[in-house]
């Protein structure tokens, strides 16, 4: 129908409740800037709305953005990691110039500074929490005591939604997020000396979680810094709001537990008697590329920690998991190299480890836009002077400098078996397979509920 018939369905809702709730009862209408979604609204309409919405007597509008109608219009609803903090404040501030009612802000925003600066500059009038309180449920009070180091900022990963459809809901970040009664933050009753044997995220979350609630924890860790994969895992494009997940879980562990770093801890040592349990979150051993031996050849993982210098302009990926994807995206958008990624399977299994709508979509989107050239069902069989030869569906020679091979890290779990049988010990995380962030975090929560 048109505008008049359109609005009569919301005047009529917006009548039913005002009859039901009373003159004096606040009603807030929530509606999306624009949809994202060809033929779908526009500003330009939402603005003759929210003045009719005023007219009628709402009392406040709260501005989202997008529909779930197909994957572009529901991407905005829950604006992932790719798209930057409050990405939809300045519709939001635009229906603010149109009515004098309170406007409500949401959408992305992580930082107690950046909601504060929306308020104070006029954008908004009130600044609504999603996500971020889904991730730290104490957000509000950790930003009115002016303790923003110890808040657990939202990652945008979006696996609260992609859960929600068959489970209550759940955090890749907080595991205690949809399960607070099994999960009780509660001090423990009786106080175990626990070592922790690696300071990867899995590690970290159980040091956190167990000594929070009143164990002594001691945490091992072989490197200089705490971390493990989850420093490499910042490093790509658009990858930059786990370094927030990074942050707090360093604070939190430093401020709550004896970490020992540059400490490669042995059995013997273990086995001392100094620990009632041991969690064991040794993480993965960095994959080999031993299928091929040429100088060329560079592992991703090297190239993400720096260790490896990629020399030349022609580059070829081999892979199809996240980190081939992203490892081609960071060479080609912040080192400007000519990138072509190789992949022996079918377009559907390319970065089929990553979340499909959020994550997936969105980076082929972004290498499609780009300059990298990707060959599915293309095998690599040989070095050649110049390049490498392929065949598959493209047949030939691809010049290249360097080649960079994602192999399969490789579980670090040699100290399970020298200490099982001998005393209490929980493995978690990649070093019993390797896993996602999601799979570290909860794995390491679960793991300190564990000590008895
Ligand atoms: C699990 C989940 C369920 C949601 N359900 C609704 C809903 O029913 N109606 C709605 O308008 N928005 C819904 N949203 C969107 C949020 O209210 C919010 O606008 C959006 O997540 C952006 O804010 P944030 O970045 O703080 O999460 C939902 C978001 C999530 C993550
Ligand atoms: S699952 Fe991811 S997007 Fe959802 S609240 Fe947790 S960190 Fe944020």
């Amino acid at each position: 129908g048109d505008f008049e018939r359109r609005f009569r369905f919301v005047q009529e809702v917006y009548e039913g409740v005002r009859n039901a709730v009373g003159g004096a009862y606040p009603i807030l209408i929530r509606l999306s800037g624009r949809e994202y979604l060809e033929g779908g609204r526009e500003m330009e309409e939402t603005r003759r709305i929210v003045k009719r919405l005023e007219e009628i007597g709402v009392d406040a509008i709260d501005v989202s953005a997008g529909i779930t109608m197909d994957a572009e219009s529901f991407t905005w609803l829950t604006p992932p990691a790719s798209f930057p903090q409050g990405a939809f404040l300045r519709d939001a501030a635009e229906i603010k110039r149109e009515v004098g009612i309170p406007v409500i802000g949401v959408g992305k925003i992580r930082d107690p500074w950046f909601a504060e600066k929306a308020l104070a500059e006029g954008r908004v009038d009130f600044i609504a929490l999603g996500r971020t309180l889904i991730a730290d449920p104490a957000w509000p009070n950790k930003a009115f005591a002016g303790a923003t180091r110890e808040i657990r900022r939202c990652i945008s990963c979006n696996r609260c939604w992609s859960i929600l459809y068959r489970h209550p809901i759940r955090c890749a970040i907080n595991a205690r997020a949809g399960r607070e009664r099994a999960f009780p933050m509660t001090p423990v009753i009786h106080r175990r000396r626990v070592a922790v044997v690696g300071g990867g995220p899995a590690g970290m979350e159980a040091a956190r979680v167990a000594a929070e609630r009143g164990h002594a924890v001691t945490l091992f860790e072989k490197e200089r810094h705490l971390g493990g994969q989850l420093r490499l895992a910042v490093v790509p494009p658009f990858k930059r709001e786990l370094a927030w997940l990074l942050g707090y879980l360093k604070t939190q562990v430093q401020k709550k537990v004896e970490v020992k770093l540059q400490h490669e801890v042995h059995a013997a040592e273990l086995l001392q008697g100094q620990f009632d349990v041991v969690i064991l979150a040794a993480g993965c051993l960095p994959p080999e590329p031993s299928r091929l031996r040429d100088p060329r050849v560079i592992k991703t993982w090297d190239v993400l920690s720096g260790k490896a210098k990629v020399d030349g302009n022609q580059i070829v990926v081999i892979g199809q998991s996240r980190v081939a994807c992203e490892t081609a995206e960071l060479l080609f958008r912040r080192k400007n190299k000519n990138v072509t990624i190789l992949h022996s399977g079918p377009m559907e299994d390319f970065g089929k480890d990553m979340e499909p709508i959020f994550e997936r979509r969105l980076l082929l989107d972004r290498l499609d836009a780009s300059a990298v050239k990707i060959y599915h069902e293309t095998s690599f069989i040989g070095f050649t002077p110049e390049g490498i030869a392929v065949k598959g569906s493209y047949n030939g020679m691809v010049p290249c400098d360097r080649v960079i091979i994602d192999d399969f890290p490789i579980s670090n779990n040699a100290l399970l078996g020298e200490l099982q049988g001998r005393m209490a010990v929980i493995a978690i995380g990649d070093c019993v397979s390797p896993g996602d962030i999601y799979k570290a975090i909860h794995s390491g929560f679960r793991a300190s509920y564990q000590v008895s």
